[in-house]
């Protein structure tokens, strides 16, 4: 069913209009207040008669007849069980509740948990919630809630996915070993539980720990009519596989063991032990239980029912003897242990006297409780194992904390015991915690604001906690003084010590002290406690043995020599040495609750206080007795009335004057100025009285809720009032806003991106050396690309251009190959562009670089200047020169100077090159022919003057010598030579010297050497001194 949507939505409502969600189904809290006749308030401190529990009740009715099970109380949220499934738990709902201001929505168990995990991102403070009411009100229930909507909402990743499971899978195995079914509850939680939730930085679950509280033990060996043993028992009978039932000895059926019929309550309708029994053994591998752990586990489940079957006979000395061999045996296979000495351990008591050790026999009574004692001991210590095992699974450091604590509400029967006195004894501790930190957290919010702090009455039940547990003189001091002191001492000494001891407190009376009408309702072995939530009867009967919560010597023994892995974890040897006497029970459960009260005051602390609506456990059934009595235990009166000392109603300025701004013309339709003047200016318009409301720094309070409802109700006709110019602007207002809405979207969406990718970049950068991983592969291709696009824009231009951009180390081979290719290809199109007369020139180029390169000085500066067809031209040539050649076609002219061979004379001459010789003319005379094929070589010096040898044969009569040329073109004239004469290797380089022939057999030499300037001339040796210019002619 789906239950109604708590505030009805107005839509005319400007506020509900700013707060409508996406989904159009955010409704909120302020708007519903106009609904308070029919669905209550959704905050009792909205209650007109606050003091009232009549009002109170009627409020809390009101609700829960519309299916609102949550109200708040200020922070606290008052939640009662509706006994059925409502459809308030889903995605959905918790997107809802993510992010939202407390009072923007309508109460929910997940405005807590967000409330509480928003304070600890955005605080830095460590928060805990507090879940409190009696057995069945649904602590454990929303505690789960809380734990899903954290695995739903919370960021998360690959690890934190395995946590949650855990996290989520700790709670069925701890209900399957720590719940049972009760008369007041299918699956009553049987021990306390604080459970820290971790996260990390990011605010993702990273890890939990668990403190778990008095299991009551007594429950494995004992449970009253109509209820059962601990869950698992069940669920091993009923879904373990048969050879895992063969391997333990166990029969499916619950009715042959004795520990499980003492309620005669086998089945219960809403519990499936099968299923559930396939949910636990799923949840065991999750937290990370071996196969062989599970094993020992269900070894010592099943040796806890073959103890119970344990009978006894009588000997006629009274001694006990056992009578079921069978199950001695079973057990000494899954105990790990020696038949025969368990067998004798469980009949006999170790006694060391005067350092002897002694040996007497137990009878019937002493051997079934020595039994039933070490059942409750083998299974209370396996529970905590498996506590500190869930612990080890879920281990993390250095974490923000959000506290669970769902811990036993108070309670009352018609017969209270030891149990009771201890968890009574720890709601009082919490009473008084909570009274402190609501008082401290109201005086600080006053502070903050300005606002002086007015006093307020309240009930200190600090006098209970010392009556309790004050040292000496506390009722556990005196209960553990009886269960030391030796001689005769019993549960009837111990109340008679307590009369004598703290029988004149105003908070404690036995039968004995008390009167007439009190000792009418009070039995003689009971003492009462006036808690700070009524009286309470305790029947003393059991205190001191349940204290005590001895294990006889001898059995703790033969726990210390099992196999069990796990047993030999929880029976420690150490015990046995250590000769003091165990802490009693009452003050183990003091110190733990103290230590849980320093955790509690190191938190933030958030209240969930459950109410269960009836005892039959069913839907829609509202029972008023049984209400006001949870509503005076879980002192909700005490806190609204401190809640309310001051003001009933605070909100933000600017939330205040958003919703109400439209009853004030000067604040119609906004206000420019302070919204504190703002504020101001309105609430002197409506009237408000000086003593009805205040100014903080940030808030307005208000102290009455009428006046609120009063302005409530003006707001309600005014909206009337506005009529349809007032939609049509309120629609403007939304379209405007949905507008804002997109474009702050989009603009954060981009800023988002763009945090994304610097992110991704720079983490990129700091992997760049690694091989390629997703961490680095943005970043490497980006470093990539942008190579590639700073080479395109960059490529060399010409052939000659070896300009390259430095690749990045990645790209080092690629370039390599990039560059070659795109080389090739401008050359490739370079020659294609070459013409004729070009390719001429660069084969001439080719043959002067192949014979000069490197070898004459001139030779470079002759390179980037163009050879010359000729450098004669017809006009030049005498006509008779040209008639005397004929034929022979000219290839090449050039005016040269000729040095005689005898006194080296300079004489211009013309040097012309044809297709078969080469030519020396003087005007019209052909001075002398030299052919090709009687060139023998060409000389010329490595320096940068223009003179050259150009040798023939001596024999040659028609010959008269080599010839001694300059030619202000060396490199060009000869490079012509050398290809008309085909004489490319014929032509020699010399270095200091040329020796040639002058015909008839004498040499002449030609010295070369350097100077700053050119000089050809006969020197005094004889010889033709050269002295080439450092930077000759060419
Ligand atoms: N919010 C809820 N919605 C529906 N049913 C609930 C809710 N809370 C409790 N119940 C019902 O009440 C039963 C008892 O609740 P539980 O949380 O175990 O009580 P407690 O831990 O206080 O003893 C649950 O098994 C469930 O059936
Ligand atoms: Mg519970």
């Amino acid at each position: 069913m789906v239950p109604i949507a708590d505030p009805p939505l107005c839509s005319s409502s400007l506020s509900s209009l700013q707060t409508l969600g996406s989904d159009g189904v955010r409704i909120t809290m302020e708007s519903a207040l106009t609904a308070r006749d029919r669905v209550g308030v959704q905050d009792f401190v909205l209650l007109e008669n606050h003091t009232s529990e009549a009002a109170f009740i009627e409020n809390l009715r009101k609700r829960f007849k519309e299916n609102l099970i949550y109200t708040y109380i200020g922070s606290v949220l008052v939640s009662v069980n509706p006994y059925k499934d409502l459809e308030i738990y889903t995605k959905n709902h918790m997107e809802r509740y993510r992010g939202i201001n407390f009072y923007e929505v309508s109460p929910h168990i997940y405005a807590v948990s967000d409330n509480s995990y928003r304070s600890m991102r955005t605080e830095r403070r460590d928060q805990c919630i507090l879940i409190s009411g009696e057995s069945g009100a649904g602590k454990t229930e929303a505690s789960k809630k809380i734990l899903q909507y954290y695995a739903v909402t919370c960021p998360a990743s690959d690890q934190v996915e395995t946590v949650k499971d855990r996290l989520l899978q700790s709670n069925p195995v701890l209900e399957a070993f720590g719940n049972a079914k009760t008369l007041r509850n299918d699956n009553s939680s049987r021990f306390g539980k604080y459970m820290d939730i971790q996260f990390d930085f990011k605010g993702a679950p990273v890890g939990g720990h668990i403190l778990n509280y008095l299991l009551e033990k007594s429950r494995v060996v004992h449970q009253n009519h109509g209820e059962r043993n601990f869950h698992i028992f069940y669920q091993l009978i009923e879904g373990g596989e048969e050879d895992l039932l063969r391997r333990l000895g166990l029969e499916r059926n619950p009715q042959q063991y004795q520990y499980l019929v003492k309620g005669n309550c086998p089945k219960v309708s809403s519990i499936n032990d099968r299923s559930d029994w396939k949910v636990v053994r799923k949840a065991l591998s999750v937290i990370g239980f071996s196969e062989d752990e599970v094993e020992e586990l269900l070894n010592i489940i099943a040796s806890v029912l073959h103890l119970g079957n344990i009978q006894y006979g009588g000997e006629d000395s009274g001694n006990a003897y056992i009578t079921t061999d069978t199950q001695i045996k079973y057990l000494a296979r899954l105990l790990g242990v020696d038949g025969l000495v368990l067998k004798e351990a469980l009949t006999h008591k170790k006694i060391i006297a005067k350092g002897e050790e002694l040996k007497s026999p137990l009878n019937l009574e002493q051997a079934s409780s020595a039994r039933d004692a070490l059942s409750k001991a083998v299974y209370g210590r396996t529970f905590t194992w498996l506590v500190n095992k869930i612990n080890v699974s879920l281990a993390y450091k250095n974490a923000s904390v959000i506290g669970l604590l769902d811990i036993y509400g108070f309670e009352v029967f018609q017969h209270n015991s030891f149990e009771q006195f201890c968890i009574n004894y720890c709601n009082e501790k919490l009473q008084q915690l909570f009274i402190e930190l609501t008082l401290k957290s109201e005086q600080d919010e006053y502070e903050a604001e300005g606002i002086t702090w007015e006093p307020v009455q309240y009930f200190n039940n600090k006098i209970i906690c010392d009556l309790v547990e004050e040292k000496f003189k506390g009722i556990i001091s005196i209960l553990d003084e009886e269960c030391l002191r030796p001689g005769d001492a019993s549960d009837i000494t111990f109340l008679e010590k307590l009369e004598n001891t703290v029988g004149g407190h105003a908070h404690l009376t036995t039968h004995k002290l008390t009167d007439g009408k009190t000792r009418k309702v009070m039995g003689r072995e009971e003492f009462r406690l006036l808690h700070y939530a009524g009286e309470v009867n305790y029947n003393v009967n059991g205190f001191l043995d349940k204290n005590n919560d001895l294990l006889f010597r001898n059995l703790k023994e033969v726990m210390c020599m099992s196999d069990n892995k796990i047993l030999t974890q929880c029976f420690d040897r150490a015990e046995l040495k250590d000769s003091r006497r165990p802490e009693t029970a009452a003050t183990q459960f003091k110190t733990s609750l103290a230590k849980l009260m320093e955790i509690l005051m190191s938190k933030e602390p958030s209240y969930v206080r459950c109410i269960k609506p009836n005892d039959a456990k069913q839907a829609g059934r509202f029972d008023e007795v049984l209400i006001r009595h949870q509503v005076k235990y879980l002192g909700l009166m005490e806190n609204l009335r401190v809640r309310r000392a001051g003001f009933a109603y605070r909100r933000h300025y600017e939330t205040f004057l958003q919703r109400y701004k439209s009853l004030c013309p000067e604040t119609w339709p906004s206000w420019q100025g302070k919204l504190a003047d703002g504020v101001s200016t309105l609430v002197k318009h409506l009237g408000y009285k000086p003593e009805e409301y205040k100014l903080g720094r940030s808030k307005i309070f208000i102290r009455f809720p009428k006046t609120l409802f009063a302005t409530e109700d003006a707001l309600e006709t005014r909206k009337h009032s506005l009529g349809e110019r007032e939609s049509h602007v309120s629609h403007a207002v939304v379209v405007q806003a949905w507008w804002k809405g997109i474009l702050a979207c989009r603009r954060a969406r981009r800023r988002r991106e763009a945090a994304n990718t610097i992110r991704r970049f720079i983490k990129g950068f700091i992997y760049r050396h690694n091989e390629r991983c997703p961490e680095n592969e943005y970043f490497l291709d980006y470093v990539r690309y942008s190579f590639l696009m700073k080479l395109r824009r960059n490529l060399p231009k010409t052939v000659l251009d070896k300009s390259w951009p430095t690749p990045p180390t990645a790209l080092i081979e690629a370039s390599e190959r990039l560059r070659k290719l795109y080389m090739q290809n401008m050359v490739w199109g370079y020659c294609k562009r070459i013409n004729p007369e070009w390719k001429h020139q660069l084969e001439q180029k080719m043959v002067a670089s192949e014979i000069f390169k490197n070898k004459k000085d001139n030779y470079p500066q002759s390179v980037p200047k163009l050879f010359v067809g000729t450098r004669l031209n017809g006009e030049e040539i005498n006509p008779k020169v040209l008639q005397s050649l004929g034929s022979e076609k000219m290839k090449y002219a050039v005016p040269v100077t000729k040095y005689d061979r005898k006194g080296y004379k300079a004489r211009p001459r013309q040097l012309l090159l044809t297709s078969n010789s080469a030519v020396i003319v003087e005007e019209a005379k052909l001075k002398q022919r030299i052919d090709y094929a009687a060139l023998k070589g060409i000389s010329v010096s490595s320096l940068s003057d223009g003179v050259f040898v150009l040798h023939v044969p001596t024999e040659d009569k028609k010959q008269k010598g080599d010839v001694v040329l300059q030619s202000d073109h060396i490199i060009e004239t000869l490079t012509k030579v050398a290809i008309c004469a085909d004489k490319v290797n014929s032509i020699n380089i010399n270095q200091g010297s040329i020796t040639f022939t002058m015909g008839q057999g004498r040499e002449g030499i030609i010295d070369f050497t350097s100077g700053s300037e050119l000089l050809v001339a006969k020197a005094k040796n004889g010889h033709l001194s050269v002295v080439s210019r450092n930077n000759g002619g060419i």
